[in-house]
């Protein structure tokens, strides 16, 4: 197995009693868009990125008690990443959700890209049903929900850090603006 195998069947042991907006799955779409930005950013490092995304949520303070990311440290010491790389991977996971409380952008590329790619997973069809599932989860109204679109969702297209991800996210961007308006007409009819 490679190391990516193993880190895809390390977040699904991580996750497995989570279901909604937050699971492996998440992890995983995150993974996709991560490498699909990466391919079309010059300079950045594909392991850092790859790895970095798969686990940006090992240590998510919401699911789990750990502290110093050690989910993520543990798997990568266990395989055998050098630690140089292992503070660059940890550098980029800690900025994907440093920056969004802060609102500063993350400082390395990877960490960019993978903050990106979680933002993407936010958006469009699978963002709608994350929206959906975390209100449900918390108790709250669908109005609430759709609130959570105007708040934050539909910002996300401008805020992107790189052009690839800001063009990925035009016709996600554009599916929300789509069901939002067809909301609205059922909502009067
Ligand atoms: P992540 O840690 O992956 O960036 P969050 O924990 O911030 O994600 O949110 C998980 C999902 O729940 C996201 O899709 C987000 O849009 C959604 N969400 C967060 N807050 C709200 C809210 N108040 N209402 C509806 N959806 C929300
Ligand atoms: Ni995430």
């Amino acid at each position: 197995m490679t190391i990516m195998d193993e880190g895809i069947d390390y977040i699904k042991t991580l996750f497995r009693d989570n279901y909604g907006g937050h699971d492996a799955d998440h992890s995983m779409r995150v993974y996709r868009n991560a490498i699909r930005i990466a391919g079309e950013e010059p300079g950045a490092d594909l392991e850092i990125v790859s790895l970095a995304a798969l686990l940006h949520d090992a240590d998510d303070h919401k699911l789990f008690q750990t502290r110093n990311n050690a989910n993520a440290r543990t798997f990568l010491r266990n395989h055998f990443i050098a630690p140089e790389k292992v503070e660059k991977i940890i550098t980029a996971i800690n900025a994907v959700s440093f920056s969004q409380n802060r609102g500063r952008r993350p400082d390395t590329l990877e960490g960019k890209i993978v903050q990106d790619a979680d933002r993407l997973d936010a958006i469009g069809a699978v963002g709608i049903a994350r929206a959906f599932a975390f209100g449900g989860e918390h108790g709250r109204s669908l109005e609430s929900s759709i609130g959570h679109f105007h708040e934050k969702l539909l910002l996300l297209k401008d805020e992107m850090n790189t052009e690839s991800a800001r063009r990925m996210a035009e016709e996600r961007h554009a599916y929300m603006l789509g069901f939002l308006e067809e909301y609205a007409k059922e909502k009067e009819e």
